[in-house]
């Protein structure tokens, strides 16, 4: 049987690529970048990528394409027994994502609200860097955004729009992409912008930690959407003759560009500005207002900064909230509206220990997290690289000869065994080690 397709493979690859970059790029690589030492951390980032990450993404497609049904029921189609578990596993992961990603969402739109009224640029950083502590730390205001990005989430999801977004990333991806092109032009030329350049590509090996390789890893499953069954939903409505492999690689280009360019539009500023690399979540809102202030017409690149981030976040948090919806309508019959609903009900309410991590509930930790970075942790670092063992495993060996022949009929290529080689072994004993040497 066959599901509606993709309208092109270029559709497809867009589809992909607006879940992957997001948040996850030009929020969160930045700061997670700064923290763990920069140039040392990118290396580490794109080793994690180019191997496990680009082998796991192509599993997660052929699964889905194999079976032409999402991750659950993918699982159980292909092999039952406890597999489906695999598949729960990653709608309870997705879930905890949204959690949060919808937090610092909320914190997109209302930086788009105050580049319009002027309030979010600033030239002393000490001064954005307070503005924004005190910003995050307002209870009301935290969750009236993190619930209006939901909203507009679910909206996107409820509303049939899902065509017009495809169209629009045609246009907008690209946009998002120049628009960070003229930023880097603007971060190079500030005085002092070198030092950052330097930090980020040159890597210092001194800061090679398992807790920084932990971290890499994980990054590069979040920036990738993977090990939550979200790109096996995708694979099952692409049609057999797309060649997965060239998709596979533009998607982990794209993404992995939208996280370098962002790398290198973040990081020379902080170093000319005199932030510090290691400031955290708030690195990328705190430093982009103060490049905007020494730009001409520095409101106009503000607001059109943070609206591009807004779509680039809302195509990734469409694909989260997606997969939820359709579980429950396949596995327990509910009706779209009646799912979508409660799923939103029941992230807000998980998210509301993230809102308040920056405020209220700062000092409330479990393993000395807050809520929040316990949500990221537990999420990026743990579930979904078990989750990309599990694919890794399903698609290196309980149903290789499936796996083979959909790559065969593909074309093939002589990567296929070096792919069976990461899938098999490279992946599960890679993840193992990472995790073990951490502890
Ligand atoms: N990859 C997305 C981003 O970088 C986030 C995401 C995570 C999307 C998990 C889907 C699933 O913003």
């Amino acid at each position: 049987m066959s599901r509606a397709n993709w309208g092109s493979r270029l559709g497809f690859i867009l589809a992909a690529s607006g879940s992957a970059v997001g948040l996850g790029a030009i929020w969160k690589f930045p700061y997670v970048a700064g923290k763990n030492g920069g140039g040392v951390f990118l290396l580490a980032y794109l080793a994690c990528v180019f191997t496990v990450g680009i082998a796991l993404l192509l599993a997660e497609m052929v699964i889905g394409r194999a079976a032409n049904r999402s991750a659950t029921t993918a699982f159980r189609d292909l092999k039952g027994g406890l597999w489906p578990w695999a598949g729960r596993l990653s709608v309870l992961c997705i879930f905890i994502v949204m959690a949060y990603y919808s937090v610092v969402g909320g914190w997109v739109i209302a930086y788009i609200g105050k580049s319009i009224t002027g309030e979010a640029l600033g030239h002393s950083t000490t001064e954005l860097s307070s503005a924004f502590s005190k910003f995050i730390a307002d209870p009301a205001s935290s969750l009236f955004y993190t619930a209006l990005f939901l909203g507009v989430t679910v909206a996107v999801v409820l509303g049939g729009v899902q065509k017009g977004i495809e169209r629009m990333s045609k246009v907008l991806m690209p946009a998002l992409f120049i628009l960070m092109l003229v930023l880097i032009a603007r971060s190079l030329t500030l005085p002092g912008a070198w030092e950052g350049v330097r930090y980020f590509i040159t890597p210092d090996f001194s800061k090679l930690t398992s807790a920084m390789v932990v971290d890499a890893l994980g990054l590069a499953f979040f920036s990738l959407s993977l090990g939550m069954g979200i790109i096996i939903s995708y694979g099952s409505y692409v049609d057999k003759d797309t060649n997965l492999a060239g998709a596979t690689l533009w998607i982990s280009i794209l993404a992995t560009l939208a996280s370098v360019l962002a790398g290198f539009m973040v990081l020379p500023a902080v170093f000319a500005f005199g932030v510090d690399p290691a400031a955290g979540p708030g690195l990328t809102f705190i430093t982009m207002p103060a490049i905007f202030a020494q730009m001409p017409f520095g409101q106009a690149w503000a607001i059109a900064f943070f609206l591009l981030l807004l779509f680039a976040a809302l195509t990734s948090s469409v694909s989260i909230v997606e997969p939820i919806v359709s579980y429950f309508i396949d596995e327990f019959g509910w009706e779209r509206r009646r799912a979508a609903y409660i799923t939103t009900a029941a992230v807000f309410i998980a998210s509301i220990p993230a809102a308040l991590s920056f405020g209220p509930m700062a000092e409330t930790k479990l393993f000395g997290k807050t809520a929040f970075d316990l949500m990221d942790y537990a999420t990026s670092n743990i579930m979904m690289p078990a989750g990309g063992i599990l694919v890794a495993i399903f698609a290196g060996w309980i149903i290789w000869p499936r796996i083979h022949s959909e790559l065969l009929s593909n074309g093939g290529g002589r990567w296929i065994p070096a792919f069976r080689g990461i899938c098999a072994v490279i992946a599960p004993v890679m993840i193992g080690v990472i995790w073990v040497h951490n502890l």
